[in-house]
């Protein structure tokens, strides 16, 4: 089992457009250890979502780090505008990346964490020659492309190969999960060795706000592991 923290990515997609900074303003204060970007180019996936200059407008608000997760087919050209943006780690997909090792490696040259990110249909072993690369990964537990899906319980064995590979490589790599992640399925996610969790839908319709969603997933997360 990973000794590393829990931490808890809210993916802003379900939050108020029209107010983003704001919002980003509410997720730290309530506790957050990161923000989630969904960024969506409506190629990769059916859905268009975030440019960069709407990521570098809500930079300034808050002090937490910026995640920008690349579903796009072109991650080699929109990388350097998210990390200009102010995204410190950059999250592509597996299935986008032609060349996926020369893709990581030029985004830590950009001065960013290189992250991959893994399609439910997608193996663990798409990974295997990159892990040198890579400060996370993220095994995807929804189909990209609209946040408030369900779970798919079915991958909670990758999720635990994945951490496997981690292990094997003695190196510190998070282990992130995203897709119907909430209360009653972090733990499972957890267990099977995630420890940052995205988590969208269910931050926004906890009807005792923000801070107890975060607080809640967290504890549950931890319960999990321990
Ligand atoms: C899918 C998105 C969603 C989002 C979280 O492309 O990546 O997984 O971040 O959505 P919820 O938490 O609402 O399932």
């Amino acid at each position: 089992m990973s000794s590393r923290d829990v931490q808890i990515a809210p993916s802003v997609l379900p939050a108020d457009f029209s107010r983003l900074g704001e919002e980003c303003v509410a997720l730290e204060k309530a506790g957050v250890d990161r923000i989630q970007w969904d960024v969506m180019d409506g190629v990769f996936v059916p859905n268009l979502t975030f440019g960069p200059d709407v990521i570098k407008a809500c930079r300034h608000h808050v002090e937490v780090p910026f995640e920008a997760h690349l579903m796009v087919v072109n991650p080699d050209d929109l990388a350097h505008q998210y990390v200009d943006a102010g995204c410190e780690i950059l999250i592509v997909h597996a299935e986008a990346c032609t060349h996926l090792h020369r893709t990581l490696a030029n985004i830590r040259e950009l001065g960013a964490s290189p992250a991959v990110a893994l399609n439910p249909a997608t193996p663990a072993a798409a990974i295997a020659h990159v892990m040198d690369l890579v400060d996370l990964v993220l095994v995807m537990t929804v189909n990209p492309g609209f946040g408030g899906q369900a779970y798919i319980e079915t991958m909670e064995p990758k999720i635990t190969e994945v951490a496997k590979m981690i292990e094997f490589t003695g190196r510190d790599i998070d282990l992130e999960v995203d897709g119907g992640i909430g209360p009653a399925t972090v733990a499972g996610a957890a267990a099977a060795g995630a420890d940052v969790l995205v988590a969208g839908s269910a931050l926004y319709r906890d009807p005792d706000g923000l801070e107890h969603a975060v607080s809640e997933i967290r504890a549950l997360a931890e319960a999990a592991r321990s």
